[in-house]
């Protein structure tokens, strides 16, 4: 049964947001209108994208936007998420680049006519270069820079903006890119990795403040990945090791950000690995969020070997996966969402994406049938229903993403969009997935309508 038609569904009602998301680097293009950013750079270094592909055109768009906004309005979404390119905003000199500024304006123009929510997010990975130069988020400077980008960013949008996310999953930034480097800037060391999340999160706690100051009635707050791990046997040794895979990947982001402290763990890894955390650090990271935004695709069973990094073992033979070869498994974000209630006191939530790749193709007469995007999307629905008749409060949800993009070190291999995108000629087609969702949010605004 569908999510969105069942009568009484949190999904149906008018005040539970219903969106779409993207993020800059993966699909503006017009690469050469603003500074480079640790990803151009990385797109650069060969064998570092599976084909080799780049940004520098992406989905073209800075140049489609107004089309690509018609189509956002034409899904009957309540919402829509994006970023900002902080190098197209802050030139390498310091000086704001006023072009830059003017398309998001006017793209929120547009969005507030058309009545979509712009849920913006302040930063999705792509860090200017010339800050990496500087030593990027190893260097504790970077999160003042940010503070400054959120302040010019902030002031220039006004009142255009329903919701604010500082940062886009900062395990991303922070262990993908600089302690196994499968991400930009692509450095690899675990003396890393705990050191750049400490200034991402000082960067997120110094962002609040601006907005704060400058955007007090506008509600603000961070989007974090999370990775529910299950004990691949009942085994004591996994049980342990499926712990310690939690406190690394999950609780090291969200426990600082809502207790203002680090888990346990932190007396356990040696020195060199440590943070660098200054006195009253753990208050500015700490301090209140009015949402908490999360990132769900899968989850992972983990297996004890012995060592600091527990095994992460691949989906099971026969279970049923996605492009990614990750597991389709919403049972696990439910569990998520009941564990995160359970250990925490948390403002509202939002699942900020969710979503699969699909090996999609276009029919002879220009469909794509990605019946296993319609399966997903429904079942996770469902399991965020769960939670909240558990009592969990989660006030939206956003597809990831309105289109087939740039999929970081995947390059444009994945799709996760609803749109279809023709790289060739740009051309964007609904999949069968987007007409289901255009249809069900019909659907609901009758309903809303009527009543
Ligand atoms: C998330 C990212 C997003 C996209 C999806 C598939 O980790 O936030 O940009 O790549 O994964």
């Amino acid at each position: 049964m569908d999510i969105i038609a069942k009568l009484g569904s949190p999904f149906s009602h008018a005040d539970f947001t219903i969106g779409v998301a993207t993020s800059s680097f993966q699909i503006e293009g017009d690469g050469e209108n603003r500074e480079k950013s640790i990803w151009d750079t990385f797109c650069d270094t060969p064998g570092k994208i599976a084909d080799n592909s780049n940004g520098i055109v992406a989905c073209e768009h800075v140049k489609r936007w107004e089309s690509d906004l018609d189509i956002i309005d034409s899904l009957n979404v309540d919402a829509y998420r994006f970023s900002i390119s902080w190098p197209r905003v802050i030139r390498q000199d310091g000086s704001v680049n006023n072009d830059g500024l003017s398309f998001y304006i006017a793209l929120l123009d547009r969005l507030n006519e058309k009545g979509i929510k712009p849920y913006v997010t302040l930063y999705h990975w792509d860090l200017p270069q010339y800050l990496e130069d500087e030593g990027g988020w190893l260097n504790r400077q970077t999160a003042f820079a940010f503070e400054q980008y959120v302040e010019v960013v902030v002031k220039a949008f006004g009142d255009r903006v329903f919701s604010y996310a500082t940062l886009n999953e900062p395990f991303c930034s922070a262990y993908l890119g600089y302690e196994v480097g499968i991400h930009a800037p692509g450095l690899v060391g675990k003396e890393f990795g705990k050191k750049a999340i400490h200034h991402l999160l000082l960067a997120h706690g110094l962002g609040m403040r601006v907005l704060r100051e400058h955007a007090p009635t506008i509600e603000s707050g961070i989007v974090l990945n999370f990775t529910p791990f299950y004990p691949a046997s009942n085994d004591e040794k996994d049980v342990v090791a499926t712990k310690l895979a939690h406190d690394h990947h999950n609780d090291w982001y969200i426990k600082p950000l809502i207790h203002g402290d680090y888990p346990e763990l932190i007396d356990h890894i040696p020195d060199h690995q440590k943070p660098d955390i200054h006195q009253g650090d753990m208050e500015i990271i700490s301090a209140s969020i009015d949402f908490l935004g999360v990132n769900y695709y899968t989850r992972a069973r983990v297996q004890d070997n012995g060592g600091e990094d527990p095994y992460q073992m691949p989906p099971a033979e026969g279970t049923e996966t996605t492009a990614m070869g990750w597991e389709v498994y919403p049972q696990g974000l439910t569990d998520l969402l009941l564990q995160l209630h359970r250990d925490y006191e948390l403002p509202p939530i939002i699942i900020t994406e969710n979503g699969l790749a699909s090996d999609d193709e276009m029919t002879s007469d220009g469909h794509v049938h990605d019946i296993q995007r319609q399966g997903y999307l429904n079942t996770h629905m469902n399991a965020v229903a769960a939670a909240m008749a558990e009592g969990v409060n989660i006030t939206g949800y956003f597809v990831w993403s309105l289109m087939d993009n740039f999929e970081w070190a995947l390059g444009y291999e994945k799709r996760f969009g609803i749109l279809y995108v023709d790289y060739d000629t740009q051309k964007r087609t609904l999949k069968d997935s987007a007409k289901y969702l255009q249809t069900m949010l019909a659907k609901r605004k009758a309903l809303n309508n009527q009543g």
